[in-house]
């Protein structure tokens, strides 16, 4: 499973990439506001080290609106793939770009039924939002099984990217299901490392290495 980072901020992107835990990057509007900078400046230093996909989300409502956004953001990295909400006028757009050959994150997806119409129009990746329907009572993780489920039966190509990540265990359980990828918040990311008995265990490595030190 790759692990795609959902942020923009640069350091925790550089810090993850350095790593090797960094195969792509997602960014929203939203985050893209947390991180208080320039847009387009944004993206460009990401795609200047990162060399995985970068998903950037288009704001228009109509089709035509989404395709003029795709053909600017394009311009900003060689490996910038076109973020695409969930309608029907983002369904043309997406179909239209896969037919050129430009990769499609479509987002904001909360039915098996959106991931099926997603993938029919040739979506590259299909972004099913766990956390938030947990939020709301569901089972996120339920989703991702059905999706699994649909898109082995009929061999579509769509990858499923688990978003909305809101701890380990949702990560764990999209590699479990098979989950193509999942897109993990910098926060996530540092829980990844934690257990107890590791912290315990390197504590006492140290303090036994003391007695055979030699200064
Ligand atoms: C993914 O593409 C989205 O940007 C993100 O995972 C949404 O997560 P949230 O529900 O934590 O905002």
């Amino acid at each position: 499973m790759k692990f795609f980072i959902d942020t923009a901020d640069i350091d925790a992107i550089k810090d993850a990439y350095e790593m090797g835990l960094v195969d792509g990057v997602t960014t929203n509007p939203s985050l893209i506001k947390q991180s208080g900078r320039d847009h387009e400046e944004t993206i460009r230093d990401i795609a200047s080290f990162v060399p995985g996909p970068i998903s950037v989300e288009t704001i228009s409502s109509t089709a035509q609106g989404m395709l003029d956004e795709a053909d600017i953001y394009q311009t900003w990295g060689h490996n910038i793939v076109i973020k695409i909400v969930m309608s029907p006028e983002g369904m043309q757009a997406v179909k239209y770009l896969s037919a050129k050959g430009i990769k499609t994150n479509v987002t904001v997806t909360f039915t098996a039924a959106q991931a099926l119409i997603a993938a029919k129009a040739g979506a590259t990746y299909i972004s099913p939002f766990v956390g938030r329907l947990d939020d709301i009572g569901h089972n996120g993780m339920d989703l991702i099984k059905q999706i699994r489920t649909i898109y082995d039966h009929y061999s579509f190509q769509t990858k499923i990217l688990v978003a909305s990540v809101r701890n380990p265990i949702h990560l764990l359980d999209a590699a479990m299901i098979g989950a193509d990828v999942a897109t993990v918040p910098p926060k996530i990311l540092q829980q990844l490392f934690k257990h107890p008995l590791t912290d315990k265990g390197i504590e006492q490595f140290l303090v036994d290495s003391k007695a055979f030190q030699k200064t």
